[in-house]
């Protein structure tokens, strides 16, 4: 991984989802409503959460979880009603600061929410690691190096999203590139499916590791892809 591709960008998707988005990231990620757009976008992430959680075991009592880039908590509340015991760690304080406000009673012993970077290899070891939409702004390398260093800490599976590389999202990014910097959101970076699997096989850090299912999913403006690597 490029130390400084890695870092510059972290830096811009940390402004971005602490300062620029967090309220309109608060808001869509409750149930207050939203326009037409977002809400097949607040949809598709659903399905995005409900496939990610179905690749994992029905009972997570036991497991520790990484929630890698958690936003506001969704996923790692969910994995905490099923038992599992969850790290969520976002860059922004803001976004942590809301999840954690949002946790359920019941639920909060089993959640510890931390802002920071999923990388910190002081978080420790995990049975599972989840990255819903979270290495989204990084390239391809800078992702892959950042799942080969997650692998590192983990015994089961890994199951991360990206945005798949399709001709109208590479038309839609090349016509943003025109917008002047400060508006926009960082850049998602389409990957290839076949690049990033066989990415992920060269590298010797997932040694052992097995590219198992995919699931793309599509609802409106939300694209989005899941694949599961697991250590059989
Ligand atoms: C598109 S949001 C998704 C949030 C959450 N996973 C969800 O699906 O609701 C991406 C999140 O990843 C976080 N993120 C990106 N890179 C990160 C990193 N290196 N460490 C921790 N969080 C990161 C961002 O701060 C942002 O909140």
């Amino acid at each position: 991984m490029s130390d400084t591709s890695y870092q510059e960008r972290r830096g811009q998707i940390e402004h971005y989802f602490d300062r620029t988005a967090a309220s309109a990231w608060a808001k869509l990620t409750s149930d207050a409503p939203v326009g037409r757009i977002r809400t097949t976008v607040r949809a598709g992430r659903d399905q995005m959460r409900a496939t990610l959680l179905s690749w994992l075991p029905a009972d997570l009592h036991g497991k520790r979880i990484l929630d890698a880039g958690c936003g506001t908590g969704a996923l790692a509340v969910e994995a905490a009603r099923r038992g599992a015991e969850v790290v969520g760690i976002d860059l922004s304080p803001t976004l942590v600061d809301l999840a954690r406000t949002r946790l359920p009673a019941e639920l909060a012993h089993r959640i510890d929410l931390r802002s920071g970077d999923m990388l910190d290899a002081s978080l420790g070891h995990f049975d599972h690691v989840v990255a819903m939409d979270s290495i989204i702004h990084y390239q391809t390398d800078d992702a892959v190096s950042a799942l080969a260093q997650l692998a590192q800490r983990t015994s089961n599976t890994i199951v991360f999203t990206f945005a798949p590389r399709t001709p109208l999202l590479a038309a839609m990014i090349s016509v943003g590139r025109l917008f002047p910097r400060g508006d926009r959101a960082p850049w998602l970076e389409p990957m290839a499916e076949v690049k990033i699997a066989s990415l992920m096989a060269a590298n010797p850090a997932l040694a052992g590791w097995q590219c198992g299912r995919t699931q793309r999913v599509s609802s409106g403006f939300y694209k989005s892809q899941a694949m599961e690597w697991t250590r059989p």
